[in-house]
């Protein structure tokens, strides 16, 4: 992964250096606010082993029995799976043995009636993963799955194929795993939800998709060696440092940008990591997405000319190993012939290439990540390249970057709607 800021105006970029660096400092020692929530920092390398390999044994054990897992959850508890499911999987006739479906993630009946009569002619398992334990979603939508699956092999053959992750010791979902036998798996207490994916709750679904885990872990290890150096060199640290210069300058929105569809959800999984950690306190750069070309084609105008309040971050992936070329044709009515011999990727590449030169020259500065290959390796490393930067980006907006306060001000709404004791 190499990041690149040429397109950037880094004049006033000195004057950051100081306090990046100070942030940094903050979050490798622990001492700002949100510090019991930093144990992914250790992550790749301090792990529970034997539960590792619970992971794969159970994830072999899925995949012997079931064509489909549903995993149930939201949030941290759903978007890095699925961030990591969509990069990793063939766009159509997937060879994976086990399907991810996802549950819980929405409040949708119409969601949960379709899941539920799709399931009835498929083999299946559940994973259901709550950090708290009492998240409405995921809790609503396990309450059909069980009664489902119980009926469907028996409340035997279910239990078998039911797997919690959740809190060690405390929360509802806790003590309904415990209360039916389920086998479980813990989201460590120092680890955020949406720091997540590297621990069960990420690792379990993907293990049973197919997806090497080993690798992923590898990926986290080498974001580890590479991004927690203390060094204004640290892309993870420049990229926060660039990132709040940019804010202090009038830019409040930051776009995520790719030009694979697979990175999608890799998109979604980052507006959830920097949303969730910097939006607070009246404070932080909103966090949106475009998947381009797409997109060109819609917010693609807003961003070249509309209000001039944003930047963009884009990432490149730099080997496309599967790719065509585009024929010359008798009678070029299409008007293509001027393409012949040039690949897609070819094509794709001045397509970001011409869009930057455009969004630079209409005043939205680019920054670029240029991605190797789209692998379980080379997302680990992102992700925890995106982590240790929010968390230096977090401690120099001035806010704490590891809670989440305002998602709970909508559930006391709902809940008083919904009639809920004690609200
Ligand atoms: O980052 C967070 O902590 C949240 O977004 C949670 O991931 C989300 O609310 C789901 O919570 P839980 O895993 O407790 O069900």
């Amino acid at each position: 992964m190499n990041i690149d800021f040429t397109n950037v105006d880094l004049s006033g970029l000195k004057d950051y250096e100081a306090k990046a660096l100070e942030a940094f400092d903050t979050l490798i020692a622990k001492s700002g606010e949100g510090n019991d929530f930093l144990g992914w920092i250790e992550r790749p390398t301090d792990y529970d082993k034997e539960e590792f390999d619970r992971i794969k044994k159970a994830a072999e054990r899925i995949r012997t029995n079931s064509d489909v897992l549903v995993s149930i959850g939201i949030g941290g508890s759903y978007l890095g799976i699925k961030a990591v499911d969509v990069a990793l999987d063939k766009y159509f006739s997937s060879d994976r043995k086990v399907k991810l479906i996802y549950a819980g993630n929405q409040l949708s009946g119409e969601y949960l009636v379709e899941l539920l009569d799709y399931l009835k002619d498929v083999d299946y398992s559940l994973n259901v993963i709550s950090k708290s334990g009492t998240t409405t979603e995921p809790a609503i939508a396990f309450r059909f799955l069980k009664e489902a699956i119980e009926e469907k092999y028996g409340k035997e053959e279910a239990k078998a194929r039911i797997f919690a992750t959740t809190d060690s010791k405390k929360g509802a979902l806790k003590e309904l795993a415990d209360a039916e036998g389920y086998e479980t798996f813990v989201v460590p207490d120092d680890i955020g939800g949406r720091f997540s994916v590297i621990s069960a709750v990420g690792l379990l679904p993907l293990a049973a998709a197919g997806v090497d885990i080993d690798a992923f872990m590898k990926g986290f290890k080498k974001g580890q060696d590479l991004y927690t150096e203390k060094s204004f060199d640290n892309p993870a640290i420049k990229y926060a440092a660039v990132r709040n210069m940019l804010n202090n300058n009038g830019k409040d929105i930051e776009v995520l940008v790719n030009y694979e569809p697979k990175l999608q959800y890799v998109a979604e999984w980052w507006k959830q990591l920097y949303g969730e950690s910097e939006g607070k306190d009246g404070k932080g750069i909103f966090p949106v997405s475009v998947n381009n070309t797409t997109d060109l084609h819609s917010l693609g105008q807003m961003i070249q000319e509309g209000k001039r309040n944003l930047f963009e971050t884009v990432i490149e992936v730099k080997d496309n190993e599967i790719d065509l070329s585009i024929k010359a044709d008798a009678d070029n009515l299409d008007g293509l012939n001027y393409l012949e011999d040039k690949s897609l990727s070819f094509v794709n590449k001045q397509a970001m290439e011409g869009t930057t030169i455009a969004h630079v020259k209409g005043g939205v500065p680019n920054i670029r990540i240029e991605l190797d290959k789209i692998t379980a390796e080379s997302l680990g490393e992102i992700f925890y390249f995106f982590e240790i930067a929010v968390g230096v980006s977090g401690y120099m907006l001035g806010v704490n970057p590891f809670n989440q306060p305002g998602v709970e001000e909508y559930k006391k709404q709902m809940f008083k709607l919904l009639g809920k004791p004690g609200y």
